[in-house]
């Protein structure tokens, strides 16, 4: 990810039939450079998942919890602590269409990873079609082999910046925890309005370092093609998620250690797993950025932390 940004200042630009938002990152790594190292990284973490893994760091909110209790009892009882299963939650619960109300209704994530937060989302409402995208081609792959069901539930692999969808196919399109390591995020959000239907929601949900969090603003107020409806920090909520999971003898360390890993992984990730993306939330250092600087993928940042976890929804414009 680029640590400056400035405006592009570049005349509107509607060649995809809408406004696309100017804002752009001004420097960094070339972006295919950082591609092509976040999907070897995600392919490798593939390569060692067990079933039922996410890779986001989860929320813990009572209220969300036993909302997702009530539609799904004992949900976290079995073979989960129920953190990730929440941060999906609440990138659904705050769309402003019913969980009831999702028949015919087609759903994006991008980002999707191992496809089990789509799994879990397609449990709680009855979308007609749900598709997960994303960069690593094992990810999708193992997605696919073991949690699609036909036009129901796939997995396709893709980049965020560039979609293989049609305008206007999605009612909605999710993004959890995965936006950080985009090159272009303004590149990104286009794509995302420009595969939505007008009226369509985007439910953004990620962690931020100042400059990510600077642009991010700063394309909010640009004119385009999205309309920001809600930006709600969630830092502490997914700050108590973290806690609970690297507080020693917790689920996700049993599981970790469990794992059958190599050395040199051990050694990337910190011995207990610790060092995961967002583990600087709570005084560790991130592994992928830890990576990318090691490998002069991408330049040491000036601010290094993840400061913030913001939950952001917004409306395709008509
Ligand atoms: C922290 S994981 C989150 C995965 C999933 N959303 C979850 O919560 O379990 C970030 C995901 O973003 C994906 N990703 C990174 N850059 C991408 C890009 N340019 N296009 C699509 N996916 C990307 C990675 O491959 C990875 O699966």
């Amino acid at each position: 990810m680029s640590t400056s940004t400035q405006d592009s200042a570049t005349a509107e630009d509607f060649s995809s039939g809408f406004r696309k938002l100017n804002a752009k990152h001004d420097s960094g790594p070339p972006p295919e450079r950082v591609k092509g190292a976040v999907s070897e990284i995600y392919n490798g973490v593939a390569s060692w998942s067990t079933q039922g893994d996410f890779w986001n760091w989860g929320l813990h909110d009572d209220e969300v919890l036993r909302e997702i209790r009530s539609l799904i009892p004992g949900f976290d009882d079995h073979g989960t602590d129920g953190f990730s299963e929440q941060l999906y939650f609440q990138a659904l619960r705050r769309i402003p269409i019913p969980l009831s109300d999702y028949a015919g209704k087609k759903v994006l994530e991008v980002g999707c990873g191992l496809g089990e937060g789509l799994n879990f989302v397609s449990r709680v409402v009855d979308a007609s079609q749900v598709v997960g995208l994303d960069l690593s081609q094992a990810a999708t792959d193992r997605a696919n082999a073991r949690l699609s069901r036909g036009e129901r539930l796939r997995f396709v692999q893709g980049d965020a910046e560039d979609l293989p969808f049609a305008d206007g196919e999605f009612d909605v399109v999710l993004n959890v925890e995965s936006s950080h390591n985009y090159p272009d995020l303004g590149g990104f959000l286009n794509e995302a309005a420009r595969v939505l239907k007008p009226g369509g929601y985007l439910s953004h949900i990620d962690l931020f370092i100042d400059q990510s969090h600077e642009l991010l603003t700063r394309i909010k107020r640009e004119d385009g093609p999205l309309e920001w409806l809600e930006d709600v920090d969630v830092t502490e909520r997914v700050r108590a998620a973290i806690r609970k999971r690297l507080a020693p003898g917790s689920f996700y360390r049993r599981n970790f250690s469990a794992k059958k890993l190599s050395v040199k992984t051990r050694i990337m990730m910190g011995r207990g797993g610790s060092h995961l993306a967002g583990a600087d939330f709570v005084g560790h250092r991130d592994a992928l950025d830890r990576v990318l600087e090691a490998t002069r993928i991408r330049p040491r940042r000036a601010q290094q932390s993840y400061h913030s976890y913001r939950h952001h929804i917004a409306r395709k414009k008509p």
